[in-house]
């Protein structure tokens, strides 16, 4: 894991989105794994004026979104169809046909699941995977308990999750407490992993994740095991971890051919 800390969200979103339009700009053709929530929205920004300012092109870049709410509809504003197109597909020159997002309103959804990961292996399986995180450890909307193996199905969301969300809708009442989502094992094979999280509120989780021991009570701690995480966070976040001026002093003494 390697632990980026910045001083605000605004500095890690940019650093961020550089990073994820270098490796763009770089590929040939690209499959992104994507998340949504409040955390990666300034990053989406980057991207986007990127495309507008700096000429970054989207025509070969693919991608599949980790999770949807079961029971809305893409064009519901709450829905992470409607989040995607909202903060990054509709400003760029990506070809929507190539975005996927969990069809929500699915009549069979442990079928709709299973395409789902066929398309992902078809599409030769994700290159970058961005991820939030969720205050009780979720990645994806892999809640605490969930198998650390498990591919893309149904979840039921946590009374915390569905508290956390409620600031997207008019009350606690319409957040959906059904979701498909990518599964833990799903995420684990994604080549490279971006996690992103801000503020105070994510301390605790920041410091269970990366110094916690690996247990599906906290399904973030699973991203030990991966051989490729970059970990985007501010000071507010970072603010407990033990380890903490290590982690700086290793970004600060980067060898200059690891500097991105
Ligand atoms: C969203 C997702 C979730 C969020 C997490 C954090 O697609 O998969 O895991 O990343 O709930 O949400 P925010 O960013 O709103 O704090």
């Amino acid at each position: 894991m390697e632990i980026i800390v910045r001083e605000n969200a605004e500095i890690a979103s940019k650093q961020a989105g550089k990073y994820i339009a270098n490796k763009i700009r770089h590929a040939n053709d690209i499959v992104l794994g994507l998340a949504t929530g409040g955390t990666p929205v300034k990053m989406y920004n980057e991207l986007v004026r990127q495309h507008k300012e700096e000429g970054l092109s989207f025509a070969k870049v693919s991608s599949f979104n980790l999770d949807e709410y079961i029971g809305l509809t893409g064009d519901h504003d709450q829905s992470y169809r409607y989040f995607m197109n909202d903060n990054l597909f509709n400003h760029v020159d990506i070809d929507k046909s190539k975005t996927r997002v969990p069809n929500g309103m699915a009549e069979d959804i442990p079928t709709e699941c299973a395409a789902y990961e066929e398309d992902m292996k078809n599409a030769g399986g994700v290159a970058l995977q961005v991820l939030g995180l969720g205050t009780d450890g979720h990645i994806g909307f892999n809640e605490p308990g969930s198998s650390l193996a498990s591919r893309t199905r149904i979840k039921t969301l946590t009374k915390q999750t569905c508290e956390d969300n409620a600031r997207f809708f008019n009350s606690i009442a319409e957040v959906p407490i059904h979701c498909i989502t990518m599964g833990i094992g799903t995420i684990m094979e994604a080549e490279e992993i971006v996690l992103l999280a801000f503020g105070e509120g994510k301390a605790d989780v920041i410091k269970e994740m990366v110094e916690g021991a690996i247990s599906a009570e906290c399904p973030a701690t699973i991203l030990q095991m991966h051989p490729n995480v970059k970990i985007f966070i501010d000071d507010a976040a970072a603010a407990k971890l033990t380890h903490l001026e290590y982690h700086k002093y290793v970004y600060n003494n980067k060898p200059a051919w690891q500097q991105f």
